[in-house]
């Protein structure tokens, strides 16, 4: 399926880069799991509850991190990638909506969802801002919004290495460095209960409630 939310097949070249991407990804993701991420899936599924909606949710390596007692939808640009996250539940036993679509024009009413997750995925959507708006939106009042992810470094030498290497990456792979997601979160008036930076500040995950 091509999103018709991108007219100019920028969008379908996404979703094609993804989709190749897809046989891969558990592979390549799990050495930075291991070595950068350390334990940030466990962190974010751990804080959500209710009914979760799971933006971005790629081959759904956060499925067997989620408590028992949440409904799970995931959403994903990349038919791909969501084929591995459905094997993954169907190998979890566990019942979780996925579903094709665009973080930047989510298919969901208002206030649909108790807690919005997004892992990894901010870095990759081209309209961060238009993404959390869209997260915000579709969080119940009091709804707590999850993000983890690769944010730059804290000094501005290595900002730079970043910035030098995003020159090849946005253009090649859609992949953004220096984007920073709890900036958006603040000036969008939601209140901000967790924040943690680490590994010299490239990587940032937090918790915030919508008000
Ligand atoms: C780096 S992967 C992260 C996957 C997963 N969240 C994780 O933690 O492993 C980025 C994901 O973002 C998805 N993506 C990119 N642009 C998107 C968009 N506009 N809407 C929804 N998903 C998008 C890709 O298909 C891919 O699955």
């Amino acid at each position: 399926m091509v999103l018709v939310t991108d007219t100019s097949g920028r969008a379908a070249r996404r979703q094609r880069h993804w989709d190749r991407q897809a046989g891969s990804y558990d592979r390549q993701m799990s050495a930075w799991d291991r070595k950068v991420f350390g334990d940030s899936r466990e962190w974010a599924c751990s804080r959500a509850s209710g009914s979760v909606l799971e933006v971005a949710v790629g081959t759904g390596l956060n499925l067997p991190h989620y408590p028992a007692d949440v409904t799970i939808t995931g959403i994903d640009l990349s038919d791909g990638m969501l084929d591995h996250a459905r094997r993954r539940a169907a190998d979890l036993d566990r019942e979780v909506t996925l579903r094709q679509g665009d973080a930047q024009a989510l298919p969901f009413a208002d206030a649909s969802f108790d807690t919005v997750v997004c892992t990894f995925g901010l870095c990759a959507v081209p309209d961060a801002d238009a993404a959390i708006d869209e997260m915000v939106r579709v969080l119940r009042p009091d709804g707590r919004l999850i993000l983890v992810d690769h944010v730059g470094f804290s000094a501005w030498p290595l900002r730079a290495v970043l910035w030098l290497l995003e020159r090849f990456t946005i253009p090649l792979a859609g992949e953004h460095f220096l984007r920073r997601p709890f900036r958006t979160v603040v000036a969008r008036g939601l209140e901000v209960a967790e924040r943690e930076r680490f590994k010299l500040g490239f990587v940032e995950r937090l918790v915030a409630h919508r008000s």
